[in-house]
């Protein structure tokens, strides 16, 4: 669905699908060419990396694996609960191996550390991250993204994989939430 299909549900759209998907193919590009002659394994953190993992590794021209980790975060709320805990670990064995995380959004980056630091553990060759999303806050945190799809504001959006309870996940733009679906 798009975000005429359910405007009364929504305050503001921030980014077009169309917006999106131009920056996952730009991305790609970079990616081909950084990883070029190396092995690559993209993992995504479900469930919100489902999109842009689809979309940015369908627009690559080199071959990539693919591996998957579930972690909790947010609960149903909308805020960070800082507690952390793998919920599907990965099958891949990424000892030696060139790992790319591919992550929805980086809010106050708490996830993502505690998921590079578990990463790191196993030692892999290499160890990355893309995020098609980060907030403002993120940026003072220690987590450092290699690519970013786009910089937004402190606000929580929904779409493109990002979900509010749940839903909006298969929203095709990225968009905030009018204030009658939080009561
Ligand atoms: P962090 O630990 O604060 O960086 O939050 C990371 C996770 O929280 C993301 O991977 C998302 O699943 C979720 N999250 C953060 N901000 C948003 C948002 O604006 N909308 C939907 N989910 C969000
Ligand atoms: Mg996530």
């Amino acid at each position: 669905m798009d975000a005429a299909d359910i405007s009364e549900d929504l305050a503001h759209v921030l980014l077009s699908s169309d917006q999106v998907h131009e920056r996952v193919c730009e991305l790609a590009e970079q990616i081909d060419a950084d990883y070029a002659g190396r092995d690559l394994l993209m993992v995504g953190v479900l469930n919100g990396a489902m999109m842009v993992m689809s979309d940015l590794t369908r627009a690559m021209k080199s071959h990539c694996r693919i591996d998957w980790m579930a972690i909790s975060s947010y609960g149903s709320g909308t805020k960070s609960s800082g507690v952390v805990r793998i919920l599907k670990d990965l099958t891949t064995d990424i000892t030696g191996l060139n790992v790319l995380i591919v992550e929805d959004i980086i809010d106050t980056g708490l996830t993502l550390s505690y998921l590079i630091q578990n990463l790191r553990s196993r030692e892999p060759a290499s160890i990355e991250v893309m995020t098609m999303f980060r907030k403002p806050d993120a940026i003072t945190s220690a987590v450092e993204a290699r690519y970013v799809g786009f910089d937004i504001p402190t606000e929580f959006v929904v779409g493109y994989g990002l979900d509010y309870d749940g839903r909006y996940r298969n929203l095709t733009d990225v968009a905030t939430l009018a204030p009658h679906v939080y009561s």
